[in-house]
């Protein structure tokens, strides 16, 4: 693997900001807690991790802080715990018991307050429910739900229980589920009738219908679906229950439910992400260490405070919703706030309504969100008093140094700090990331590793790069929330993170780390396309096009877009002697959607003769990203084998 040339848009990026006085003043970290906290992790990284992990409730405690066997750590060993004990039931000795744990708002306006007692109570319901359905530890379920609290109680009641969940993004399509599903093995599915998107009805189990039929997932053997829309659903007698139902027909001792206490080591959940090649890669991260990292962090980056109404807008489907909704803010006692629905319905001030209603104090997104608010302009902001706004968070993706000034400026009236925060599905929680009334901020820049983290940038044998050169961002160290593997594929977790330079774990991203200590992030440097802040493999694409009868050969790159950071280019070649259909482009698009999703469908889609290869055989992808990006090529193309199939390409861009 090499480093591509990546454009640096940050290079000339000078103006920094100090942590307003009026925030530091009162934050729960300042300068100098902060230095202090940097020592002690600098001091002793795992001490530190172990005063973190002090602060969870734990059954029985870990005898050894980090046996560390690269690739495999062990955080807390020995030590056991259920993780919804720290996210629930310690609160309800406390005044929180009364407290908002859930305010949650339909995409219809509908809103419903949920307290931690009410929580506590949903989720020990329902884990009821899974255990007689035969569900016990280690076994593994399926979430696959819209963004309604239930999804949440669905998280916890898996984990109440001691099952590893694996929650699907609501935008996938029924052959996505079925992978998922038949690699991990899930014997039970949590969904819902349907979920409200843009004033529609996403039919949720009309998806998992089609991925279940003709016994395409064994392991299946009942299916839970949660009344949300109302719409009509077959139930196939035998497999699937009501969970409104399920839950009405509990016996009286059922409706409390003792944690199960597991191992600190004991996989928590497994979320399946994008690679380099086809098949999605299922990360598993475990439980003492991923509760310790996620609420340390949560603490710490948010400097939340119990009356803070948070909002982290990422849908529990993917890795922000299961550390920054979830787990991270509820270990914490935070009050969250849940959207259903799109972000500009029905109006493209929905976001700014909703924080004006809710008093929202901070909101954490991606930069994507934050791009396509600036496109629809400033008045639908300025409408709203977002007053109760005191912190802003970003993740996901670089942003550039302009929409994160309009984010300052327009939306958090310049008086909020920004937290731009790195991290990975694999890392489980933030890395990288100011702690915001303690590190000065500079546009577009993540700012510093967080105390007892340890990352470097270095060129292709490992060594420091210094503060000169671009290079691969890795970790040094271990850290408590450090994905533990990939489900039933160790091999490939070594190959794909441990084996580019030893001892170090390499994240896939090129980065600079400037005269100031401060980390900038280019990008991946695989191939793999982050659209909206969604990690999609280009093989994965691929493969979908190629699996339309007329196609031949696909090759997906991504060209930067303004709003969505990248967009995916097809290059597609088709079958010979085939009579060109005017409709193929739609077709192929349709394709996609129905094999990945429709946020994978590509922006656009050329037609080609041949593609350009090496004498390997090898796509040149990066010959397509430069075409796609530039219009033309003008990098190095002495390993091409045949230049015409790019002569006819750049001819036709030229028209
Ligand atoms: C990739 C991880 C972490 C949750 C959302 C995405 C990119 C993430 C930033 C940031 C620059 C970022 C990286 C990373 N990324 N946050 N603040 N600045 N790039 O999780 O799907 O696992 O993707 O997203 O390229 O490797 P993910």
């Amino acid at each position: 693997m090499r480093l591509e040339h990546h454009l640096d848009i940050h290079l000339n990026e000078t103006r920094q900001f100090l942590p307003p006085v009026e925030f530091s003043s009162t934050a729960k970290i300042d300068a100098e807690s902060y230095a202090q906290l940097q020592k002690e992790a600098q001091e002793n990284p795992v001490a530190f991790w172990e005063k973190a992990a002090r602060n969870l409730v734990w059954k029985k405690p870990w005898k050894t802080g980090l046996i560390w066997n690269a690739p495999k750590a062990q955080w807390f060993a020995e030590g056991k715990l259920n993780v919804t004990e720290s996210c629930l039931d310690r609160h309800l000795a406390t005044d929180r018991r009364h407290k908002n744990a859930i305010v949650w708002e339909g995409e219809d306006g509908e809103i419903q307050k949920i307290t931690y007692e009410e929580l506590h109570r949903q989720v020990c319901q329902l884990a009821s429910v899974l255990v007689n359905k035969g569900i016990r530890v280690g076994d593994t379920v399926a979430i696959y739900m819209p963004l309604v609290p239930e999804a949440v109680v669905a998280m916890l009641a898996c984990a109440r229980v001691g099952a590893i969940h694996s929650v699907i993004f609501g935008g996938f399509s029924a052959e996505s589920i079925k992978d998922r599903v038949n690699d991990a093995g899930c014997s039970l599915i949590i969904t819902a009738d349907g979920g409200y998107r843009k004033g529609q009805i996403v039919s949720l189990k009309k998806n998992i219908d089609k991925a279940l039929q003709e016994q395409a997932c064994p392991t299946v053997h009942t299916v839970l679906v949660y009344r949300r829309t109302n719409s009509d659903v077959e139930m196939t007698p035998g497999r699937d229950v009501w969970w409104q139902e399920a839950v009405q027909n509990l016996e009286k001792q059922d409706l409390l439910f003792d944690a199960v206490s597991v191992d600190s080591e004991h996989p928590l959940f497994i979320l399946y992400t994008s690679g380099t090649t086809g098949k999605p890669k299922g990360i598993v991260h475990t439980s003492g260490g991923y509760l310790t990292q996620v609420a340390a962090t949560t603490s710490w980056v948010f400097d939340l405070k119990e009356d803070d109404i948070y909002w982290c807008t990422a849908d529990v489907g993917w890795i922000t919703g299961h550390s920054y909704v979830v787990y991270g803010p509820l270990a914490c006692g935070a009050t969250v706030f849940l959207y259903e629905g799109a972000p500009l319905h029905p109006a493209p001030d929905r976001f700014w309504e909703m924080i004006e209603k809710h008093k929202i104090s901070i909101l954490y997104t991606a930069p994507t969100a934050i791009r396509t608010f600036m496109r629809l302009g400033d008045a639908h902001v300025k409408k709203h008093d977002l007053s109760s706004l005191r912190l802003l968070g970003t993740v996901g993706e670089p942003i550039n140094p302009e929409a994160w000034m309009w984010y300052r400026e327009i939306v958090g009236g310049s008086r909020c700090p920004i937290v731009d925060t790195w991290w990975q599905t694999e890392t489980g929680a933030m890395m990288i990331a100011p702690v915001p009334g303690a590190v000065i901020t500079k546009p577009g820049s993540a700012t510093r590793p967080l105390p007892g983290i340890q990352m470097d940038v270095v060129d292709g044998n490992g060594q420091s790069c210094g503060t000169k050169m671009g290079g691969y961002l890795v970790a040094r160290h271990p850290w408590p929330s450090m994905a533990r593997g990939i489900w039933k594929d160790e091999d490939r977790f070594q190959e794909t993170y441990w084996s580019q330079m030893p001892g170090l774990y390499f994240a896939g991203d090129g980065a600079r780390i400037d005269e100031d200590g401060n980390f900038w992030i280019m990008g991946r440097i695989d191939d793999v396309v982050n659209i909206s802040g969604h990690r999609i493999g280009t093989m994965e694409v691929e493969s979908a096009l190629v699996s339309h009868p007329l196609v031949a050969e696909a090759a997906v790159v991504a060209r930067p877009d303004e709003i969505t950071g990248q967009a995916i280019v097809a290059f597609v070649t088709l079958k010979e002697n085939i009579a060109f259909d005017g409709n193929l482009e739609k077709k192929l698009m349709q394709t996609v959607t129905q094999q990945i999703g429709s946020f994978a469908k590509p922006a656009a889609i050329r037609f080609t003769d041949s593609l350009p290869k090496t004498r390997s055989g090898k796509i040149m992808r990066r010959l397509l990203r430069e075409l796609a990006t530039k219009g033309k090529i003008t990098g190095d193309t002495t390993t091409l084998e045949d230049f015409s199939a790019l002569v006819a390409l750049q001819q036709e861009e030229a028209l």
